[in-house]
């Protein structure tokens, strides 16, 4: 990533192609457990994910579910869902086929292989008889941890360009806290001005709005209403995370609102916290939550400590304003808004 951060330094850059060609070769390695051999292999996932998440527009979704012949009329729609046909089959070759051909029971290298191996275990015959199981773990798993990770950290890079005191801040814990050193996971409980901003990022740009959806297993009372038996359920995080009720500055960009008044990050079962819920919550919360929370504190941190982060100097600075809903960004998994920023090197970093 620094190689190609030389590349572009002090020049007005949109970093969204960066940090998304990292992103997605730790996720390969995360299902794979090998570095790509070409490294444009991962590109595939990025087309597959982001057709996919164009076709997941509640829109064309509600439209496809009631009338599905409106996928063979000639126009935006059956282009979607072409494009995902044809992105489908090389992100299957990459998730599933590519690693079966060379694939040793019992030394699983990444998830494909742990999956491979369940699928000959008792108990697991579904996933062996038929495939799309696998396809499916797999497809979500990739969907659901790149955009995600993606979008929160182009966020974070818009919400820091347009805070400059906030950038500062967090600049200044990571001089005092690594002394030179590479960001380490240790180093992040010493950081709460860092966690804080990462928190109130999640909070802001809410990239996954509605959680995945529930069934109630029984008529449920809920403060005077009945929820019928059967009915599915989600849970509107949009909402809740800038709700004027719970939160003094919803739509503003503000780490304080998760810092006590000496600076301590609010602790996990502060009413505060459990008002914020980007992982979603119970038994289908996100299981991705750790590893998400800890790449954007590495992503952010290591950069933050090489480059101070800067405006664009031949073009208007776009706001990080997340109230927006436009096509570019909903989906599933709602995406920041393209916006050019510089990495200019810091003289205070020599290593
Ligand atoms: C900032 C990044 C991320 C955010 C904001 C996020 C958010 C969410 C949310 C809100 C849900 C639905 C939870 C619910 O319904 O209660 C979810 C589900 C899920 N996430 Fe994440 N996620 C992120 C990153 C990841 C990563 C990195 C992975 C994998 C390594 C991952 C894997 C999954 C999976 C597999 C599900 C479906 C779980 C199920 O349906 O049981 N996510 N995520």
């Amino acid at each position: 990533m620094f190689e190609e951060i030389e590349q572009i330094e002090g020049k007005d850059t949109d970093i969204s192609a960066i940090l998304t060609r990292s992103i997605k070769n730790i996720i390969y390695i995360l299902a794979l457990g090998e570095r790509p051999n070409d490294p444009h292999a991962p590109d595939v996932l990025e087309e597959y994910d982001n057709a996919l998440n164009d076709l997941s527009r509640a829109e064309v979704d509600y439209l496809l579910g009631y009338l599905p012949f409106v996928a063979n009329i000639p126009g935006r729609i059956k282009t979607t869902v072409q494009r995902v046909k044809r992105a489908k089959k090389g992100a299957d070759e990459m998730m599933l086929y590519g690693p079966k051909r060379t694939h040793i029971p019992g030394q699983p290298r990444g998830i494909t292989d742990l999956l491979l191996d369940y699928q000959k275990k008792p108990g697991y015959e579904f996933m062996d008889e038929d495939e799309t199981h696998l396809i499916g773990f797999l497809t979500t798993l990739f969907m659901a941890a790149h955009l995600t990770t993606r979008s929160t950290l182009t966020g974070m890079f818009l919400c820091l360009v347009n805070y400059p005191e906030v950038t500062k801040k967090i600049q200044q814990e990571i001089d005092s806290v690594l002394q030179g050193q590479q960001p380490r996971m240790e180093h992040k409980r010493k950081m709460p001005y860092t966690e804080a901003a990462i928190l109130d990022t999640l909070r802001l740009t809410s990239v996954a709005p509605i959680s995945s959806f529930r069934r109630a297993s029984e008529d449920l009372d809920f403060e005077g209403m009945t929820i019928p038996k059967n009915t599915m359920i989600f849970i509107n995080n949009w909402h809740i995370q800038h709700d004027e009720k719970l939160w003094e500055q919803p739509w503003r960009f503000n780490p304080d609102h998760f810092l006590d008044s000496e600076g301590n990050l609010l602790p996990v079962e502060h009413q505060i916290r459990k008002n914020s819920l980007p992982f979603g919550i119970g038994a289908r919360a996100c299981p991705g939550e750790i590893f998400a929370r800890s790449r954007v504190f590495l992503f952010v941190t290591s950069i933050l400590q090489r480059y101070d982060l800067l405006p664009p100097a031949n073009e208007k600075m776009t706001p990080a304003n997340f109230k927006i809903h436009d096509e570019h960004i909903q989906g599933l998994v709602r995406q920041t808004p393209p916006y050019k920023c510089r990495l200019v090197r810091r003289k205070t970093f020599y290593n």
